[in-house]
């Protein structure tokens, strides 16, 4: 009896059945991960025991995260995101080194032709908030300064919005800008001091959040992505420790080792050697690359 290739669909054997369904795929890893899928699924939805109705909810639910996508939004990432999954792809992709820095997600606001801007050029275009200079060294894990790496910088203003939000408000590329360090590995930025925001949540994943009881905030941050010849390429942010949703990011971003100290210098000598004109918040951080294997 071919058309039941592991029994009857049971209650019982329905993973097994679906799975062995499965087994001229052509693709082995594609039958693989389903195999892996179906198992889960089925488990889950065992220890579950829907309701018709809840389970209609459900579908009505991933309707809804499909129908909140387009060309700038991807509400299934933003599940991902909040469920932990996004993170956690990462993880697994991005096993370091000991002593190199450490990623975390990209996020949806990156802009790919940012300008190019001259080493220590200020990236806050209109001149809101509250300064920040931004400055470190990019080394190799075996200490080496890197002289030529390419750093990506792009940060939320002083309100929490990213300039793609505010078309017209904010300047194009406001708070953004790439950067080479010289040979010393050195780079410095000006920028201004940004605000936690929340993910978007007006679609069906901001309603998850708050039958939840979740916030949809994530702390205060500056986005990077890091090359350098012959080093692996790093996504990752700096936090601020301060901020009032380090514990408790939407989207599980957070990693000991990028909180970065945001120090207030009211120094007047200082403030002038900076080329600032009023008090400012100095960022220093350094960022280890991982040898390409
Ligand atoms: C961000 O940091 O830009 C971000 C990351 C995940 C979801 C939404 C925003
Ligand atoms: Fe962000």
């Amino acid at each position: 009896m071919s058309n039941t290739e592991n029994g009857f669909f049971t209650e019982a054997t329905s993973a097994e059945v679906v799975i062995s369904r499965n087994s001229k795929a052509r693709d082995a890893r594609l039958a693989e991960v389903m195999a892996v899928i179906i198992r889960h699924l089925h488990a889950a939805v065992k220890e579950i025991e829907p309701t018709e109705a809840e389970w209609f909810e459900a579908i009505r639910f991933l309707t809804a995260t499909g129908h909140m996508c387009n060309d700038w939004r991807q509400e299934f990432i933003l599940l991902s995101d909040v469920l932990g999954v996004s993170m956690l792809v990462d993880a697994i992709n991005n096993r370091k080194p000991s002593g190199a820095s450490e990623s975390t997600v990209l996020g949806p606001f990156h802009v790919a032709d940012a300008p190019e801007l001259p080493m220590g050029a200020d990236i806050c275009l209109d001149q809101k908030g509250d300064p920040m200079l931004v400055r470190g060294t990019i080394r190799s894990t075996d200490g080496r300064p890197l002289a030529g790496a390419k750093i990506d910088v792009w940060q939320a203003n002083d309100e929490g919005f990213y300039d793609v939000q505010q078309k017209g408000i904010q300047p194009d590329f406001n708070l953004r800008g790439v950067f080479r360090t010289g040979v010393d590995g050195r780079y410095w930025f000006k920028g201004v001091k940004p605000k936690f925001y929340p993910i978007p949540d007006d679609g069906p994943v901001g309603k998850l959040l708050a039958a939840l009881g979740r916030h949809p905030y994530r702390p205060a941050h500056l986005h990077y992505i890091l090359e350098a010849a012959g080093h692996d390429r790093l996504v990752t942010h700096i936090f601020d420790p301060d901020d009032p949703y380090i514990a408790s990011d939407a989207v599980f971003g957070v990693k000991e080792s990028l909180l970065a100290k945001f120090d207030l210098i009211e120094d007047e000598a200082a403030i002038r050697a900076a080329g600032f004109d009023r008090p400012f918040y100095l960022v220093e951080h350094d960022f280890i690359l991982a040898q390409s294997a």
